[in-house]
């Protein structure tokens, strides 16, 4: 049997506050099973990882390993596909610099890309002569597979694209461009910071080399954890971004062998009680349901849809509910979307985000400077998303222009 909803909330103590938290995007409140993984470590076992036979160490390591294989459910990898990172923004940068990629090698990515998933490519334009080809996107913010094959030349060994769009909400035809990526034998990134935990993320149906997403947004884990799926032939081939303590075989006066993948990734002590907390955030999903999750998420994303019909209120992203995320991101005319964001605060005490969400290109690409952006997970009340509309209703009819 699923957890309800009334289950979750009852276990998220921050909700206890009243807020309305409409922020999930960005990033999701912590179950108390979570933070209760974490206080055992503090409190039980609070040891490093991997340096020495104690019964601390070894107990710590081996929790803090044991999520490589609950986000290897997650996501139907296996445990050895899975290095952890600090957040999305690392993992995507293991990739872009891990590669090795060199002057004249080409990266296909788009114009609605995260600033995360973007500055990377840029910084090897700037610092090797890669090239970095954005593709254009349809007005609603859906990529058009099409024109990715478009872009791909002889030269292009990469191709990076979000699943779903942070900024706007739409789903990417990822599993299409994985097809294509294999196809012309290019490698594919994805940035799935906002689908992972949200809906059904499965790595062999999408075809893609690697992925790279959050623990603590669709998974519920803490902040500060994150990870990089890699296909296991493609992990190796990935230079780590440190090197140091804790993930070497051999070390002499001047050279060193390290470990294998994925340890080879933990340079320095990681975050532990992160990870522990994690591989339990994973398992609270999975008894949730994944289905279940992007089930409810969509009904709830189609009643703050309401808000479309609103005279003064432009929504952005696509029409198609099936071609949304949990993600609804407007502006009210006449109004400035920061303006917008604290009068729902003071108003009804309910929490979005507003800006550029990180993703100015889209801003651009929308003819806007910033929108608001609502977002939800599972655990969010249909009474909640009504206070949101009539709130925004009233702010639309009073003060829009
Ligand atoms: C699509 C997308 N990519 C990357 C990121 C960066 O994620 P992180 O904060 O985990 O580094 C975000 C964060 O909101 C995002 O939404």
């Amino acid at each position: 049997m699923a957890k309800s909803v009334e289950e979750v909330r009852a276990e998220i103590p921050f909700l206890r506050t009243g807020t309305i938290y409409l922020d999930n995007a960005a990033t999701t409140p912590t179950p108390q099973p979570v933070i209760d993984a974490m206080l055992e470590y503090f409190s039980e076992y609070s040891g490093n990882i991997g340096r020495g036979l104690h019964r601390v160490t070894r107990r710590a390591s081996e929790a803090f390993e044991k999520t490589r294989e609950k986000l290897a459910r997650v996501i139907n990898a296996k445990p050895g596909e899975i290095a952890y990172a600090k957040n999305t923004t690392e993992a995507i940068n293991i990739v872009a610099r891990g590669l090795k990629l060199r002057k004249g090698d080409k990266v296909v990515a788009t114009v609605l890309e995260h600033h995360s998933n973007l500055l990377p490519w840029q910084r090897l334009e700037r610092e090797r002569g890669v090239k970095l080809e954005l593709v254009q996107v349809s007005r609603e913010c859906l990529i058009d597979p099409a024109a990715v094959e478009a872009a791909i030349d002889d030269k292009t060994r990469l191709i990076t694209t979000h699943h779903v769009s942070n900024a706007v909400g739409s789903i990417q035809p990822v599993e299409e461009i994985g097809k294509l990526a294999r196809e012309r034998g290019v490698l594919y990134l994805i940035d799935a910071a906002q689908s992972v935990g949200h809906m059904p993320v499965d790595v062999r149906k999408l075809g893609c080399d690697f992925l790279a997403a959050p623990g603590h947004k669709g998974l519920l884990g803490p902040q500060g954890t994150g990870f990089l799926y890699a296909r296991e032939d493609r992990l190796a081939e990935l230079e780590p971004l440190l090197v140091g303590g804790g993930v070497v075989e051999l070390v002499e006066e001047h050279k060193y062998d390290l470990v294998k993948p994925p340890q080879i990734f933990d340079a320095g002590t990681p975050n532990i009680p992160g990870f522990i907390g994690l591989g339990r955030a994973c398992e609270y999903v999975l008894d949730i349901g994944v289905e279940q999750i992007a089930k409810r998420e969509r009904k709830l994303t189609e009643q703050m849809l309401d808000i479309s019909g609103f005279e003064r209120v432009e929504v952005y992203g696509p029409h198609e509910l099936k071609r949304r995320g949990s993600v609804v991101s407007f502006n009210i005319s006449g109004l400035g979307h920061h303006d917008v964001a604290s009068m729902l605060d003071e108003l009804a005490r309910i929490a979005v985000r507003s800006g550029h969400h990180c993703a100015q290109p889209t801003m651009h690409h929308l003819g806007v400077e910033g929108t608001v952006r609502a977002s939800v997970h599972y655990y969010n009340l249909e009474q909640e998303i009504e206070k949101f509309t009539t709130t925004l209703e009233q702010i639309a009819r009073e003060l829009g222009g």
